[in-house]
């Protein structure tokens, strides 16, 4: 399988709405205004998972000095502050006919990587109770339930601190 990730381009809105679309139900799924607005704020931070030219899955999120996510962040984008100390993570989608073959680990690796690098103090992100465990795998850690309350589901804050 030829994967490649690369940094998003606003050429990619299409694609990535329609992925959002099929990983995630409409009342929790990013619309196509508001992933627009993270391309163009956050270009950064937001990576494509790529298969022979067909966007199947991607990461993204603002940097912020906060440590936890809370709601205002998933809709406003120009909540970035682009040398805050933690990288947060909006959204990782794969679609279901490529789940489970470590895609989304490339993605998360690679945003973590990234961050790292540029120097941020860690990475934040809000989870729900299934997935605790596969962020632990990467060395995230759980702070309990998150104020989040996006889509009207139960979400946890996770964090890796760099140090
Ligand atoms: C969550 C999501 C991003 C995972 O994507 P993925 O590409 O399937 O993730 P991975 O392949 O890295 O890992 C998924 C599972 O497959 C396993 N896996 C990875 N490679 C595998 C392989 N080659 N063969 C079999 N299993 C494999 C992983 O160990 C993991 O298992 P676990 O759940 O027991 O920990 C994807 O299911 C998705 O988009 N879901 C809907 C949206 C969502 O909930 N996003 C996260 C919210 S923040």
């Amino acid at each position: 399988m030829n994967m490649k990730i690369r940094k998003v381009s606003i050429e990619d809105l299409d694609s990535v709405t329609e992925v959002e679309s099929r990983c995630f139900p409409m009342s929790e799924a990013a619309k196509k205004e508001s992933l627009e607005q993270r391309i163009k704020t956050f270009p950064g931070s937001f990576f494509v998972a790529e298969i022979d030219g067909k966007i199947i899955g991607f990461i993204n999120g603002c940097i912020t000095n906060e440590k936890t996510i809370y709601d205002e962040m998933f809709s406003d984008a120009n909540l970035h502050i682009s040398n805050g100390d933690y990288q947060a993570i909006f959204g990782l989608d794969v679609i279901p006919e490529y789940q489970k073959q470590g895609i989304a680990a490339q993605l998360m690796n690679h945003m973590i990587e990234v961050s790292r690098l540029t120097g941020r103090k860690g990475v934040i992100l809000t989870c729900k109770d299934k997935l605790i465990h596969y962020y632990e795998k990467f060395g995230f850690e759980n702070k309990g339930v998150s104020k989040s309350q996006h889509g009207g589901a139960k979400w946890y804050d996770m964090i890796l601190e760099f140090y």
